[in-house]
């Protein structure tokens, strides 16, 4: 289900996922002025200050606009310098969406309960989805094979019909090479309550990455994206025209850390895409983008209820 705080304020049922170098305050606006649950990660501020600053302008642009709310994501990982102050930071200024990575804890999800807030968990794997669920979560983000970042091995179908009956009455989101309301409508037909949408809103013009990454993701295919651990120690989709470019890789030090995976120095050179980067045609406004995505996936329900009446 989708919790009672988004409904009747998603247009469609989607967020835009946080995305590392590439998500900041204008993608995020824009996508919940588009209706859809705009976030970001909070280590693309570099400090905490610029964190609290960003939280601030964001609210400011979206009072009083009917807008989806917004949401922000943590590693919860003891190697994740900037783990307890952005913690502080996020109860501080009520931010309305917490996403988890890496963990989670029950003092986390009771502290951002406590506001209204909601705490979404990405989960690769069923024992993840399990601990999440245990720490009281409001949903599971199925983040399967093909999605861009630090992806997951699973077929999404399969990965959705086994978390379904787990989340129950809770939000399952799946993510993974949704890039348009076909393949929206196609999930919540498998099964989830809401879709993560990453690639395809890299190549907008209010995403922070240069216009050199957004051209290589709208002329990338399927076949230019590459699964592998070699670059930060957890498998991760890669633009495979990056891979030959000169990088300090974490995964040389021998085990994942946060501190050293968030480097802007191995991202700068090493650019992480999904699979579905083949449906991304074009880089458009996000408001454009937001308004296609509503009406592809009207049509795409209309097309299916056709079927029903066929
Ligand atoms: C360039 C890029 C950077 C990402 N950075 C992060 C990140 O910092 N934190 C995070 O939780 N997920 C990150 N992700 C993963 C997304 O949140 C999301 O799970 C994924 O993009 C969904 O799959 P899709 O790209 O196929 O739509 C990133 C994805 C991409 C493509």
């Amino acid at each position: 289900m989708i919790p009672e705080s988004l409904l009747g304020r998603l247009k469609v049922p989607a967020m835009a996922a946080p995305m590392f170098l590439v998500s900041g305050p204008d993608l995020v606006v824009e996508t919940c002025k588009g209706g859809v649950l705009g976030t970001f990660p909070t280590l693309n501020q570099r400090t905490p200050e610029g964190y609290e600053a960003w939280l601030i302008a964001i609210r400011n642009r979206l009072s009083g606009m009917d807008a989806a709310p917004f949401g922000v994501q943590m590693g919860i990982h003891h190697t994740n310098p900037r783990m307890a102050v952005d913690l502080d930071l996020s109860i501080k200024h009520q931010v309305p969406v917490l996403v988890t990575t890496l963990g989670i804890t029950r003092e986390i999800t009771d502290a951002v309960h406590s506001y209204g807030g909601l705490v979404f968990h990405d989960a690769t794997t069923v024992k993840h989805a399990v601990k999440a669920l245990d720490a009281n979560v409001d949903g599971i983000i199925a983040v399967c094979a093909g999605a861009g970042g630090h992806s997951g091995t699973y077929n999404p179908f399969a990965f959705l019909s086994e978390l379904r009956p787990l989340v129950g009455d809770k939000t399952l989101i799946l993510a993974g090479s949704i890039g348009n309301g076909q393949a929206m409508a196609g999930a919540i037909a498998g099964g989830a309550d809401m879709v993560s949408i990453g690639t395809r809103f890299i190549a907008t013009h209010e995403s922070m990455c240069s216009d050199e990454q957004k051209r290589m993701v709208l002329e990338s295919t399927v076949q230019d994206i590459v699964y592998t651990e070699e670059v930060s120690g957890i498998g991760a989709s890669i633009l495979r025209q990056t891979l030959s470019r000169p990088f300090d890789a974490p995964a040389q030090i021998g085990r994942f850390d946060v501190a050293k995976e968030i480097s802007p120095r191995l991202w700068k050179n090493i650019w992480s895409a999904g699979q579905g980067v083949g449906a991304v045609n074009d880089i458009v406004s996000t408001a454009d983008l937001c308004h296609r995505l509503r009406g592809e996936y009207r049509a795409a329900l209309e097309r299916v209820s056709g079927l029903v009446a066929a």
